[in-house]
């Protein structure tokens, strides 16, 4: 694929400008240089003073000391972290490894994606596995990184890279993923018109393709998107990480919840709202994506469970059912918001260790462990929620994930 590279302005790095990039690029003492920085493990000290010994200017040196910390931080999103380029605000944007394998599933069978806004190719590598892959980016430092990372992680060979404003360059593809940047001029955007591109992007390229996925913010307000289309809310470990519009002939759903590692999934079914009801046997808590993908409905209808407030998502029933999209607790007990009935109910159970959860109600977790004040070897979790509206604190035990 002949893709053009052109050349565009690139936004200021923080110490890791392109003639820096370029000179490790290019040298192999500089890449030794780098991968020893990395083994100081994080003991910015000793690193420093390493780097002071070597004939490297300061502005080279603090560029190595930057990128060897963030490949220290990077193994929480990629298992090549120790070899890969990042900037401290690419790596903080970047998709994590599981998130972007599990999303790019979804274009298994096509043979051209357009990953449009690629940074330093978390989605591009991982969309590489099923497609070649145009990887666009106007920051051409980032771009390197991708191509660079690619090599890494042994796509290269897939990943075609362009630097070009992605509103600008025509870039003809199967399909396109939309990536695009929440931090406009050093700031967080919210409203998904301030995003670069912005959200209208995505309906100039429907007009020319039916396949467009977009990832926005776990706590984007999705509800206003104008086109017909599915939103997954992709979670990792219980913590909501992403949405992604998947539109026009990506669709198979309304509302998607993911869980990962597992990969289990909930879709949107016609449910009725469940009645509240009286707190019965377990209390189920659902998990963050399935809460951000208004969900709550069809797994009640699936647990056979209820809320007991009309405005909280806490879901209880009597019999314990298997589920991967809810943590579940036995209740044991039920007291009234009142610390000292709560306080004296605890000491007399001899617990002295104590997990808050809280929903509807004001209290600061802490403030609240705080003024029990309790000591002892047993353990509970108090879930202090409302129940029809009144403020009430559940003690519970958890009944591990199935
Ligand atoms: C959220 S990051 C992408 C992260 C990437 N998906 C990853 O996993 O590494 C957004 C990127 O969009 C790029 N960007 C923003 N507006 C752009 C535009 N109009 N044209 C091209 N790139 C753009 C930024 O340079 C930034 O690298």
């Amino acid at each position: 694929m002949p893709y053009p590279l052109i050349p565009t302005p690139c936004s200021p790095l923080a110490r890791m400008t392109l003639e820096i990039l370029n000179q490790i690029l290019t040298s192999p003492a500089m890449r030794d240089l780098l991968a020893e920085s990395v083994a100081y493990e994080g003991d910015s000290l000793r690193l420093q003073a390493f780097l002071r010994r070597q004939a490297v200017s300061p502005a080279v040196s603090q560029a190595l000391a930057e990128l060897a910390e963030l490949r220290r931080r990077g193994r929480a999103k990629f298992s090549r972290a120790d070899r890969m380029f990042f900037t401290k605000q690419a790596l903080e944007q970047a998709t994590c490894e599981a998130v972007a394998t599990h999303r790019a599933r979804r274009f298994e069978g096509l043979r051209t994606v357009a990953d449009l806004c690629c940074g330093i190719g978390g989605d591009s590598i991982a969309l590489a596995r099923y497609a070649d892959v145009l990887a666009v980016d106007r920051d051409m430092a980032l771009l390197k990184m991708a191509r660079e990372n690619a090599s890494v992680c042994d796509a290269a060979g897939r990943i075609y890279p362009a630097c070009a404003d992605v509103t600008r360059f025509l870039a003809r593809a199967e399909a396109y993923f939309i990536d695009p940047s929440r931090r406009v001029g050093g700031r967080r955007v919210q409203g998904l018109e301030e995003m670069s591109p912005p959200l209208s992007f995505a309906g100039d390229l429907l007009a020319r393709c039916p396949r467009v996925a977009v990832k926005l913010s776990p706590a984007a307000d999705y509800e206003p998107v104008p086109w017909d289309g599915e939103v997954e809310i992709v979670s990792e470990e219980g913590e909501a990480k992403e949405a992604v519009l998947w539109l026009a002939d990506f669709k198979s759903c309304r509302r998607r919840a993911t869980l990962l590692p597992s990969g289990a999934s909930l879709t949107d079914e016609p449910v009725g709202s469940p009645p509240v009801t009286e707190p019965g046997g377990f209390l189920y808590e659902p998990d963050a994506a399935v809460l951000r993908a208004r969900l709550t409905d069809v797994l009640a209808a699936r647990l056979g469970a209820s809320p007991m407030d009309k405005r909280i998502p806490y879901l209880t029933a009597n019999d314990l059912r298997e589920t991967p999209f809810a943590d579940a607790y036995r209740i044991e007990g039920i007291e009234k918001l009142d610390i000292k009935t709560i306080r004296r109910k605890l000491r007399k159970s001899g617990i002295g260790r104590i997990a808050i959860k809280k929903r509807g109600v004001d209290i600061s977790p802490p403030e609240f462990a705080k003024s029990l004040a309790l000591e002892g070897p047993g353990e509970v979790v108090l879930v202090v929620t409302r129940l029809r509206g009144r403020p009430y604190v559940l003690f519970c035990s958890p009944v591990s994930r199935i």
